[in-house]
């Protein structure tokens, strides 16, 4: 029974991005971007420098207004949202950037609390999840420190703690590991995995080839603001990526024509769309 739940919970559609476009001015920011992601995915955005993987970020958490299409997410519409209703929408979702953002007069523990006292949790939950959460990401001990008493890699976990301690949907990284040396990059995929296999569903940004084909998680790769590859278990090799022709090849519009057949055959059992089309 238990089972079942975690089952149909792991297949229904988070975030689904139909025919998006965003502009600055004449420039592309993304364009035409159509992608489903279901809740439990472990989601890599690839592409070159201004491929428009930060705007996918951006109007997801409508940071920025969309030109054209819809973003539905969980169980409305992100382009419809009232102003009143971005921060609880922001909120639902824990966002860990490459530079950390830590509280740098805050204690470790303070920190991550704070996260849960801007959204009013009860001092009591606090208590118990902080250090939970701590834990977790292998800070236990370290609660009175502060930032700068902190290596590198142990600030990026704090910020990994502060962003998933309220149970977000989704866990956005942008270049989490973009500041580390391989050693705890590597260490900060470990842990992203072990939070990804506790449900959370994460989308991570990240340039790094070797980070994205050792993990062999679904690669979505973009450029010029297009989708031009989208496949479970992918690789990631820049160049091809780069493609300055900017046509697709056969192969890449192969894999997007067949990516949904494919990827219903090995990886949803039976889940339903929570949105029909
Ligand atoms: N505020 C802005 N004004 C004008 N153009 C912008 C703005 N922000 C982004 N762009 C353009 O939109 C495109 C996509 O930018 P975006 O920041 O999404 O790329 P990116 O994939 O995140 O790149 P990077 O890997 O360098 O972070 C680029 O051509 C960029 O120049
Ligand atoms: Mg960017």
């Amino acid at each position: 029974m238990a089972e079942e739940t975690t089952e149909k919970k792991k297949n229904r559609l988070i975030i689904e991005f139909k025919n998006v476009t965003k502009m600055y001015g004449d420039n592309v920011g993304v364009e035409d971007v159509s992608v489903k992601i279901r809740e439990g995915e472990f989601v890599f955005l690839v592409g070159p420098s201004g491929a428009g993987k930060s705007t996918f970020i951006k109007v997801l958490l409508k940071m920025l207004d969309v030109d054209k299409g819809h973003i539905y997410y969980v169980d409305y519409d992100v382009t419809q949202l009232q102003n009143y209703e971005i921060p609880h929408h922001r909120r639902s979702m824990g966002i860990v950037f490459q530079d950390f953002s830590l509280l740098p007069k805050k204690t470790v523990f303070e920190n991550v609390a704070f996260a849960m006292e801007i959204v009013q949790m009860p001092r009591k939950a606090i208590r118990r999840q902080v250090p939970a959460m701590l834990d977790l990401v292998g800070l236990k001990g370290q609660e009175t420190k502060y930032p700068n008493e902190l290596s590198i890699g142990e600030q990026q976990r704090l910020a990994i703690a502060r962003a998933i301690v309220n149970n977000p949907h989704v866990l956005i990284a942008d270049e989490p590991t973009g500041n580390l040396d391989p050693e705890t990059g590597w260490e900060i995929m470990r842990l992203l995995e072990q939070i990804n296999r506790r449900g959370t569903t994460i989308l991570m940004v990240t340039h790094s080839p070797d980070i994205v084909n050792a993990m062999e998680k679904r690669v979505i790769a973009i450029r010029d603001g297009r989708i031009v590859r989208d496949e479970l278990g992918g690789q990631y090799h820049p160049e091809e990526d780069d493609d300055p022709d900017g046509d697709y090849s056969d192969h890449e519009l192969f894999n997007l024509k067949n990516f949904e057949k494919a990827y219903r055959e090995r990886k949803i059992k039976g889940g339903a769309d929570s949105r029909k089309e």
